[in-house]
């Protein structure tokens, strides 16, 4: 077997890095290739998954190799509370590609408008993963797969489809567009198939996307309060489209 680090730094280019234990549990789950993890402790790294990930406690202890301290500082930009590194193979995007156009369709795709925020752009595709959307597309200049994206998505991209594409190249379906001027969203059912889209933190939905929306909704807020953050819009909107008889089980 080769050394974990002439592995990582085989990888480390190309690779996805997943920052702790939650986020290789995520990733395993959701069938991410991993070529290497490390820890600074095997034995309370597989403790922990003999807790509360006991699905991919084997495959951890066949994965996981200890490294000192100073070697794992050394791979990551800074060290977890849980001491474990993974690097994941990037998924194909032409698969994503397929899977984002396929139809008919059994969960919405969300499309995040020109987002500004990585953290948001996180935290959205973990709630994307939760509620078993399709995938999670961004237009314009964000990587949806920056490392802090990765970071605030908690090794979730491997549960949905993220892409970055023009307005342009949206997925087919119904697009329902979130915006505070729009029609109120409880008076609507959101289909299965809906491409629901956000705008940025900044300027809110772009021209090309609003022209391209087939509906325009608003979420309930009170007079004098300008909006929402986005990550919690879409909290709200895909939260409505399970209550309203959305697919999830
Ligand atoms: C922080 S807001 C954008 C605020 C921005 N300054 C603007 O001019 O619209 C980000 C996105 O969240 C969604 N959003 C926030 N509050 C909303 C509301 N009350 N109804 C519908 N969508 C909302 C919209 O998609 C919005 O573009």
């Amino acid at each position: 077997m080769t050394d974990p680090l002439i592995r990582w730094r085989e990888h480390a280019a190309s690779a996805v890095l997943l920052d702790g234990f939650h986020a290789l549990k995520h990733a395993l789950r959701f069938g991410a290739e991993v070529p290497v993890a490390v820890t600074t402790d095997r034995r309370a790294a597989l403790d922990l998954a003999g807790e509360l990930a006991e699905d991919v406690r084997e495959i951890m202890d066949r994965l996981l190799t200890e490294v000192p301290e100073r070697t794992y500082a050394a791979l990551v930009p800074r060290p977890h509370p849980t001491g474990v590194a993974a690097l994941a193979v990037r998924p194909s995007r032409e698969a994503h590609l397929r899977t984002l156009a396929r139809m008919p369709r059994t969960s919405p795709v969300v499309v995040l408008d020109n987002p500004r925020n990585l953290g948001n752009a996180g935290a959205v595709i973990r709630l994307a993963a939760g509620f078993g959307a399709t995938g999670v597309v961004t237009t314009g200049t964000l990587d949806p797969w920056h490392p802090t994206v990765v970071r605030g998505g908690a090794g979730l991209h491997f549960a949905t489809a993220v892409e970055r594409l023009d307005v342009g190249e949206l997925p087919p379906g119904p697009l329902f567009a979130l915006d505070p001027e729009g029609e109120d969203i409880r008076g609507t059912e959101l289909p299965d198939d809906a491409v629901l889209a956000f705008g940025s933190e900044r300027s809110g939905l772009s021209a090309p996307l609003r022209a391209r929306a087939d509906h325009l909704l608003r979420l309930p807020m009170r007079p004098q309060v300008s909006s929402y953050n986005l990550a919690t819009s879409v909290a709200m909107t895909l939260y409505h489209w399970s209550a309203t008889g959305g697919a999830l089980a």
